[in-house]
Protein backbone atom coordinates (compact mmCIF):
# COMPACT_ATOMS: atom_id res chain seq x y z
CA UNK A 1 0.00 0.00 0.00
CA UNK A 2 1.72 3.08 -1.06
CA UNK A 3 1.96 6.23 1.57
CA UNK A 4 -0.53 9.03 1.14
CA UNK A 5 0.48 12.43 2.23
CA UNK A 6 -1.98 14.53 2.74
CA UNK A 7 -1.71 17.87 4.24
CA UNK A 8 2.10 17.96 5.01
CA UNK A 9 3.37 21.03 4.72
CA UNK A 10 6.38 20.56 6.74
CA UNK A 11 9.29 18.63 7.48
CA UNK A 12 8.15 18.47 11.07
CA UNK A 13 4.41 17.40 9.62
CA UNK A 14 5.97 14.88 7.51
CA UNK A 15 8.70 13.80 10.38
CA UNK A 16 5.31 12.86 12.74
CA UNK A 17 3.34 11.44 9.96
CA UNK A 18 6.17 9.14 9.11
CA UNK A 19 6.78 8.04 12.63
CA UNK A 20 3.00 7.43 13.18
CA UNK A 21 2.89 5.26 9.78
CA UNK A 22 5.90 3.30 10.89
CA UNK A 23 4.38 2.98 14.33
CA UNK A 24 0.85 1.82 12.94
CA UNK A 25 3.34 -1.05 11.31
CA UNK A 26 4.71 -2.46 14.24
CA UNK A 27 8.29 -0.77 12.84
CA UNK A 28 10.39 -0.78 16.27
CA UNK A 29 12.59 2.07 15.62
CA UNK A 30 9.93 4.28 13.90
CA UNK A 31 11.47 7.47 15.70
CA UNK A 32 14.89 6.51 14.61
CA UNK A 33 13.55 5.31 10.90
CA UNK A 34 11.25 8.19 9.92
CA UNK A 35 14.60 10.65 10.63
CA UNK A 36 16.99 8.34 8.87
CA UNK A 37 14.22 8.35 5.54
CA UNK A 38 14.22 11.85 5.69
CA UNK A 39 17.33 12.95 6.19
CA UNK A 40 18.24 10.28 2.94
CA UNK A 41 15.31 12.06 1.10
CA UNK A 42 16.53 15.64 1.93
CA UNK A 43 20.61 15.30 1.98
CA UNK A 44 20.51 17.29 4.96
CA UNK A 45 22.42 16.85 8.18
CA UNK A 46 20.51 15.31 11.53
CA UNK A 47 21.44 19.21 12.94
CA UNK A 48 19.84 20.97 9.40
CA UNK A 49 16.99 18.76 9.23
CA UNK A 50 16.14 19.92 13.11
CA UNK A 51 16.77 23.58 12.38
CA UNK A 52 14.56 23.11 9.07
CA UNK A 53 11.83 21.45 10.43
CA UNK A 54 9.45 24.44 9.33
CA UNK A 55 10.27 24.55 5.90
CA UNK A 56 8.19 23.42 3.05
CA UNK A 57 8.77 20.03 0.96
CA UNK A 58 8.56 20.70 -2.45
CA UNK A 59 6.33 18.34 -4.28
CA UNK A 60 9.15 16.44 -5.41
CA UNK A 61 10.36 15.89 -2.66
CA UNK A 62 7.10 14.83 -1.10
CA UNK A 63 6.91 12.33 -3.91
CA UNK A 64 9.90 10.61 -3.40
CA UNK A 65 9.52 10.69 0.90
CA UNK A 66 6.60 8.86 -0.11
CA UNK A 67 8.19 5.84 -2.25
CA UNK A 68 10.72 5.35 0.28
CA UNK A 69 8.31 5.16 3.17
CA UNK A 70 6.54 2.91 1.11
CA UNK A 71 9.28 0.44 0.41
CA UNK A 72 10.39 0.61 4.20
CA UNK A 73 6.37 0.34 5.32
CA UNK A 74 6.48 -3.53 2.73
CA UNK A 75 9.25 -4.44 5.12
CA UNK A 76 12.68 -3.31 3.62
CA UNK A 77 15.11 -2.53 6.36
CA UNK A 78 15.96 0.71 6.90
CA UNK A 79 19.68 -0.10 5.95
CA UNK A 80 18.43 -1.71 2.40
CA UNK A 81 16.80 1.74 1.78
CA UNK A 82 19.64 4.15 2.47
CA UNK A 83 22.23 1.50 1.50
CA UNK A 84 24.43 1.54 4.56
CA UNK A 85 24.66 0.78 7.99
CA UNK A 86 26.51 2.53 10.86
CA UNK A 87 28.86 0.07 12.79
CA UNK A 88 31.60 1.23 14.92
CA UNK A 89 31.13 5.13 14.26
CA UNK A 90 31.59 4.04 10.53
CA UNK A 91 29.33 3.96 7.62
CA UNK A 92 29.46 0.72 6.02
CA UNK A 93 27.68 0.15 2.45
CA UNK A 94 25.12 -2.80 2.74
CA UNK A 95 23.43 -4.07 -0.11
CA UNK A 96 21.50 -7.90 -0.54
CA UNK A 97 24.71 -9.68 -0.32
CA UNK A 98 25.96 -8.70 2.93
CA UNK A 99 24.52 -9.05 6.62
CA UNK A 100 23.85 -5.52 8.00
CA UNK A 101 26.50 -5.54 10.78
CA UNK A 102 24.37 -5.39 14.39
CA UNK A 103 25.50 -3.34 17.51
CA UNK A 104 26.26 -6.17 19.52
CA UNK A 105 29.07 -7.25 17.03
CA UNK A 106 30.93 -4.25 18.17
CA UNK A 107 31.97 -6.13 20.96
CA UNK A 108 34.47 -8.44 19.28
CA UNK A 109 35.79 -5.17 17.94
CA UNK A 110 36.06 -3.88 21.41
CA UNK A 111 37.54 -7.59 22.17
CA UNK A 112 40.34 -7.58 19.59
CA UNK A 113 41.05 -4.31 20.37
CA UNK A 114 41.70 -4.92 24.08
CA UNK A 115 44.04 -7.84 23.29
CA UNK A 116 45.66 -5.07 20.46
CA UNK A 117 46.67 -2.77 23.02
CA UNK A 118 49.89 -5.09 24.45
CA UNK A 119 50.36 -6.20 20.61
CA UNK A 120 50.07 -3.64 18.44
CA UNK A 121 51.47 -5.18 15.24
CA UNK A 122 49.05 -8.15 15.29
CA UNK A 123 47.94 -9.94 12.38
CA UNK A 124 44.20 -10.23 12.15
CA UNK A 125 42.18 -12.67 10.27
CA UNK A 126 38.47 -12.10 9.94
CA UNK A 127 36.55 -15.42 8.60
CA UNK A 128 33.00 -14.45 7.14
CA UNK A 129 33.74 -10.99 6.72
CA UNK A 130 30.41 -9.88 4.71
CA UNK A 131 30.42 -5.96 4.37
CA UNK A 132 33.60 -6.00 6.28
CA UNK A 133 32.30 -3.99 9.44
CA UNK A 134 34.49 -6.14 11.98
CA UNK A 135 38.16 -6.05 10.45
CA UNK A 136 38.06 -2.37 8.84
CA UNK A 137 36.69 -1.08 12.36
CA UNK A 138 39.38 -2.80 14.12
CA UNK A 139 42.15 -1.34 11.74
CA UNK A 140 40.78 2.03 12.04
CA UNK A 141 41.23 2.02 15.51
CA UNK A 142 44.91 0.35 15.01
CA UNK A 143 47.19 1.75 12.37
CA UNK A 144 49.79 -0.99 12.68
CA UNK A 145 47.58 -4.27 12.80
CA UNK A 146 46.82 -5.69 9.45
CA UNK A 147 44.72 -8.72 8.55
CA UNK A 148 43.27 -10.92 6.29
CA UNK A 149 39.17 -10.99 5.43
CA UNK A 150 37.56 -14.03 4.08
CA UNK A 151 34.73 -14.67 2.83
CA UNK A 152 32.66 -17.68 0.48
CA UNK A 153 29.94 -14.92 -0.80
CA UNK A 154 32.06 -13.35 -3.73
CA UNK A 155 29.45 -10.30 -3.59
CA UNK A 156 30.30 -10.18 0.02
CA UNK A 157 33.80 -9.72 -0.40
CA UNK A 158 33.42 -6.63 -3.43
CA UNK A 159 31.51 -4.77 -0.91
CA UNK A 160 33.99 -5.36 1.69
CA UNK A 161 36.41 -4.04 -0.37
CA UNK A 162 34.64 -1.09 -1.51
CA UNK A 163 34.30 -0.34 2.35
CA UNK A 164 37.94 -0.74 3.05
CA UNK A 165 38.75 1.59 0.38
CA UNK A 166 36.30 4.00 1.90
CA UNK A 167 38.15 3.91 5.22
CA UNK A 168 41.46 3.76 3.35
CA UNK A 169 42.44 0.33 5.57
CA UNK A 170 42.11 -1.68 2.16
CA UNK A 171 46.19 -1.63 2.08
CA UNK A 172 46.33 -3.49 5.03
CA UNK A 173 43.69 -6.11 3.98
CA UNK A 174 44.17 -8.95 1.74
CA UNK A 175 40.79 -10.57 0.87
CA UNK A 176 40.51 -13.89 0.28
CA UNK A 177 37.52 -15.90 -0.95
CA UNK A 178 36.58 -19.42 -0.18
CA UNK A 179 35.34 -21.68 2.88
CA UNK A 180 36.44 -20.64 6.26
CA UNK A 181 40.31 -21.61 5.85
CA UNK A 182 40.49 -22.89 2.39
CA UNK A 183 42.41 -20.08 0.89
CA UNK A 184 44.02 -19.05 4.44
CA UNK A 185 47.75 -19.91 4.27
CA UNK A 186 49.70 -18.09 7.04
CA UNK A 187 49.35 -17.96 10.34
CA UNK A 188 47.43 -15.04 12.65
CA UNK A 189 47.45 -13.51 16.33
CA UNK A 190 43.95 -13.48 16.50
CA UNK A 191 41.31 -15.08 14.34
CA UNK A 192 37.98 -13.47 15.05
CA UNK A 193 34.39 -14.67 13.30
CA UNK A 194 31.25 -13.86 13.77
CA UNK A 195 29.70 -17.08 12.13
CA UNK A 196 26.38 -17.76 10.66
CA UNK A 197 24.96 -19.33 13.89
CA UNK A 198 20.84 -19.80 13.62
CA UNK A 199 19.79 -23.07 13.88
CA UNK A 200 17.55 -24.94 11.51
CA UNK A 201 14.03 -24.20 13.63
CA UNK A 202 14.68 -20.81 14.31
CA UNK A 203 15.45 -19.80 10.76
CA UNK A 204 12.23 -20.76 10.05
CA UNK A 205 11.05 -18.38 13.00
CA UNK A 206 12.70 -15.40 11.48
CA UNK A 207 11.03 -11.79 10.74
CA UNK A 208 10.58 -11.18 7.35
CA UNK A 209 12.18 -8.42 7.92
CA UNK A 210 15.73 -10.79 8.24
CA UNK A 211 15.07 -13.74 6.56
CA UNK A 212 13.96 -11.75 3.52
CA UNK A 213 16.75 -8.94 3.24
CA UNK A 214 19.51 -10.62 5.03
CA UNK A 215 21.64 -13.81 3.15
CA UNK A 216 20.86 -17.20 3.98
CA UNK A 217 24.61 -17.98 3.98
CA UNK A 218 25.44 -15.31 6.54
CA UNK A 219 22.09 -16.41 8.99
CA UNK A 220 22.02 -20.34 9.04
CA UNK A 221 24.64 -22.43 10.84
CA UNK A 222 22.74 -25.91 10.22
CA UNK A 223 20.47 -27.91 12.06
CA UNK A 224 21.78 -27.10 15.51
CA UNK A 225 23.89 -23.47 14.63
CA UNK A 226 26.96 -24.84 15.46
CA UNK A 227 28.62 -26.27 12.14
CA UNK A 228 30.34 -23.18 11.74
CA UNK A 229 32.14 -23.08 14.87
CA UNK A 230 32.59 -26.78 14.39
CA UNK A 231 34.79 -26.56 11.47
CA UNK A 232 36.92 -23.20 12.19
CA UNK A 233 37.78 -25.20 15.58
CA UNK A 234 38.94 -27.92 14.06
CA UNK A 235 41.55 -26.28 11.93
CA UNK A 236 42.13 -22.90 14.00
CA UNK A 237 45.18 -23.58 15.83
CA UNK A 238 47.41 -24.72 12.39
CA UNK A 239 46.53 -21.20 11.75
CA UNK A 240 47.52 -19.32 15.02
CA UNK A 241 50.68 -18.24 16.48
CA UNK A 242 51.91 -19.10 19.76
CA UNK A 243 49.58 -17.64 22.33
CA UNK A 244 46.89 -16.56 19.62
CA UNK A 245 43.59 -15.89 20.61
CA UNK A 246 40.65 -16.32 18.89
CA UNK A 247 37.48 -14.72 19.40
CA UNK A 248 33.67 -15.48 17.64
CA UNK A 249 29.70 -13.92 18.27
CA UNK A 250 27.61 -16.58 19.55
CA UNK A 251 23.92 -16.60 19.28
CA UNK A 252 22.23 -16.02 22.93
CA UNK A 253 21.84 -20.00 23.89
CA UNK A 254 25.24 -21.41 22.57
CA UNK A 255 27.72 -20.66 25.58
CA UNK A 256 28.05 -23.68 26.84
CA UNK A 257 28.48 -25.91 23.25
CA UNK A 258 30.91 -23.10 22.10
CA UNK A 259 32.94 -23.19 24.97
CA UNK A 260 33.01 -27.11 25.12
CA UNK A 261 34.11 -27.35 21.07
CA UNK A 262 36.42 -24.99 22.15
CA UNK A 263 37.82 -26.78 24.87
CA UNK A 264 37.72 -29.91 23.30
CA UNK A 265 40.00 -28.68 21.04
CA UNK A 266 42.83 -27.43 23.39
CA UNK A 267 41.97 -24.08 24.03
CA UNK A 268 42.65 -22.34 27.21
CA UNK A 269 41.17 -19.84 29.25
CA UNK A 270 38.14 -20.16 27.40
CA UNK A 271 35.52 -16.70 28.79
CA UNK A 272 32.32 -16.16 27.62
CA UNK A 273 31.03 -12.02 27.93
CA UNK A 274 27.63 -10.88 27.83
CA UNK A 275 26.40 -8.12 25.73
CA UNK A 276 24.32 -5.24 26.80
CA UNK A 277 20.84 -6.99 26.97
CA UNK A 278 22.72 -9.55 29.09
CA UNK A 279 23.34 -12.16 26.46
CA UNK A 280 26.06 -14.28 26.57
CA UNK A 281 27.44 -12.82 22.84
CA UNK A 282 31.40 -12.97 22.60
CA UNK A 283 33.73 -15.88 23.55
CA UNK A 284 37.43 -15.49 23.76
CA UNK A 285 40.14 -18.21 23.97
CA UNK A 286 44.21 -18.85 23.94
C1 LIG B 1 26.84 -13.59 10.27
S1 LIG B 1 27.63 -13.03 8.79
C2 LIG B 1 28.86 -11.96 9.48
C3 LIG B 1 29.24 -10.82 8.58
C4 LIG B 1 30.16 -9.79 9.26
N1 LIG B 1 31.38 -10.39 9.72
C5 LIG B 1 29.44 -9.14 10.43
O1 LIG B 1 29.73 -9.48 11.58
O2 LIG B 1 28.57 -8.30 10.21
C6 LIG B 1 28.54 -14.49 8.31
C7 LIG B 1 29.39 -14.35 7.05
O3 LIG B 1 30.03 -15.61 6.85
C8 LIG B 1 30.05 -15.91 5.46
N2 LIG B 1 30.16 -17.37 5.31
C9 LIG B 1 29.20 -18.30 5.44
N3 LIG B 1 29.69 -19.54 5.25
C10 LIG B 1 31.02 -19.37 5.00
C11 LIG B 1 32.10 -20.27 4.75
N4 LIG B 1 31.91 -21.59 4.70
N5 LIG B 1 33.33 -19.75 4.55
C12 LIG B 1 33.54 -18.41 4.59
N6 LIG B 1 32.56 -17.51 4.85
C13 LIG B 1 31.32 -17.97 5.06
C14 LIG B 1 28.76 -15.32 4.93
O4 LIG B 1 28.82 -15.11 3.54
C15 LIG B 1 28.63 -14.04 5.77
O5 LIG B 1 29.23 -12.97 5.11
Amino acid sequence: MPVSFSNIHTINDAKRFLTAQFRSANIESADIDARLLLIHATGLTRADLIASSQEALSPDLVQKIQALATRRISGEPIDHILGYREFYGLRFKVTKDVLSPRPETEMLVDAALDIIASHPTAKVLDLGTGSGAILISILGQAVDVSGTAVDISEGALKIAKENAQTHKVDGRINFEHGAWFAPVKERFDIIISNPPYITKPAMEALSPEVKNFDPYLALSGGDDGLEAYREIISTAKQHLNYAGKIIFEIGFDQKTSVENLLKAAGFLNVITTKDLAGHDRVVCAH
